[in-house]
């Protein structure tokens, strides 16, 4: 397996350009799926979960090709099977986001239950809910959620969760449906806006995305789309956690600060000097250690829940105490193991961990576990002194474009080294 090894202790300097949000470019894709009409997406990142959604379309009937690097054209109007098939689903629980387009374009969707998560159990209710709402029939057939429908209608939804992807499942069937939906405790994150917003541009009417009550009037003629995604905000995140833990001096470019607000105000808290522009962040540390911050994750515009583990890691050599609270997952703890194996002191309670800052941390082989944890992971060996090496790296590159090329521009000293012939 591919590993990635770090010599800690360098400071990250320099610029870094931002990726597009695999969270916005995950449903865009999706949402392919509701029209027939050729559709370009651009600022595409090069990530694993990126592949498997091309699959995924793909194993449907779709063409999909590249137009340039960072740039796919979809062409969907041969999709010929509504599934997305348990050996995808299984890798990307995101691929539940085709059950809501393929309900509204073909009256019917297959899509296999996401089972077990490492990240708590992760359930859809309330997308079940809300596509049954607006008239489907919603059931479970030999571990597959099959949704039907001759038509759909408008409806009112409360969410019981502000859920992400939830949201954007239903938002996406609502367009094609007759009348006026209302869906109230609707998730508020930039990726949403980003989904309504390509969504209007194919002639779709979504009002109130960004609030917690989103308005579709369902019903219009869709066109392809031609559009440009936001970048993602937990990928800038991640760097300048990395450049306030090393003591550095980094100017994240092609970012969004105003998608940032809660992690940059904890950075503030932390002794970062930052600086912002309408597309670039600066961080300078001015060469200090970080104060601990405490965080409690919340939906948008709260502060991320993707971003927990790297302000645990943080904490982990930060001068004083900081209580990190993870409300909107269970069991997103993970690298806390992980961390106490490079001489972090944390203590798990319950749904938070106190973190006792210490001076240093020395390098140690280490797991990743999921995704975010990994990104913990990476910014804890950037300071622990002497070698981390960090196994099961497929983690990392579902959501981090090139990882260790990027933070090998800010003078990281980091390698992947390629899987060992078995
Ligand atoms: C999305 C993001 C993920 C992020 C998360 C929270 C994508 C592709 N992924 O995941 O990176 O960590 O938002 O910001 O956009 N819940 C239910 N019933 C449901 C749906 C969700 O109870 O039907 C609960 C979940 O168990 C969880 C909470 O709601 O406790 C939030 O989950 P949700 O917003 O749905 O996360 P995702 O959309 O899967």
């Amino acid at each position: 397996m591919a590993r990635i090894e770090i010599e800690g202790g360098v400071p990250l300097n320099g610029s870094v350009a931002v990726s597009g949000a695999k969270n916005a470019v995950l449903p865009i894709l999706m949402a392919s799926l509701l029209t027939d009409a050729p559709c370009r997406l651009k600022n595409v990142p090069h990530l694993k979960d990126v592949t498997t959604t091309i699959e995924l379309l793909a194993q449907m009937g779709a063409e999909v090709g590249l137009a340039d690097q960072f740039t796919i054209e979809l062409d969907t109007a041969g999709v010929a099977h509504q599934e997305a098939p348990y050996d995808l689903v299984k890798t990307m629980r995101a691929s539940v986001l085709v059950l809501g387009p393929l309900l509204g374009r073909f009256g019917k969707a297959r899509v296999s239950l996401p089972g077990g998560c490492a990240i708590g159990a992760r359930p859809v209710d309330q997308h079940l809910r809300g596509l049954a709402a607006l008239g489907a029939d919603v059931y479970v057939d030999a571990g597959y959620i099959v949704a039907e429908a001759d038509r759909l209608h408008g409806a009112n939804i409360v969410l019981d969760t502000a859920t992400v992807t939830g949201t954007e499942n239903i938002m996406m069937a609502a367009v094609t449906a007759s009348g006026v939906t209302r869906i109230e405790n609707a998730a508020q994150e930039p990726e949403v806006v980003d989904l309504a917003d390509c969504l209007n541009s194919m002639g779709a009417q979504i009002e109130g995305a960004g609030s917690n009550t989103i308005v579709v009037h369902g019903g219009k003629p869709l066109s392809g789309y031609d559009f440009t995604v936001l970048p993602d905000r937990i990928e800038a995140g991640t760097f300048l956690v990395g450049a306030a833990m090393t003591g550095g001096h980094i100017t994240t470019r092609r970012s969004n600060p105003r998608t940032l607000d809660a992690v940059l105000q904890k950075l503030e808290q932390a002794g970062a000097e930052i600086n912002t522009g309408e597309d670039w962040i600066e961080l300078d540390m001015h060469g200090c250690r970080p104060q601990a911050v405490d965080v409690t994750t919340a939906p948008y515009p709260g502060f991320p829940t993707d971003m927990q583990a790297q302000f645990t890691a943080l904490n982990a050599i930060a001068e004083g105490t900081g209580v990190v609270r993870e409300t909107v997952f269970e069991n997103r703890f993970m690298h806390v193991l992980e961390l106490q194996r490079l001489g972090a002191d944390i203590r798990l309670e319950g749904n938070a961990v106190v973190i006792r800052g210490q001076p240093k941390l020395t390098g140690a082989p280490l797991m990743a576990t999921d995704l975010r944890a990994s990104a913990g992971l990476v910014l804890a060996g950037l300071v622990a002194e002497g070698t981390t090496v960090i196994d099961r790296v497929y983690h990392i590159d579902r959501g981090y474009e090139n990882i260790e090329e990027k933070l090998g521009q800010l003078g990281a000293r980091i390698r992947r080294y390629a899987a060992r012939a078995a």
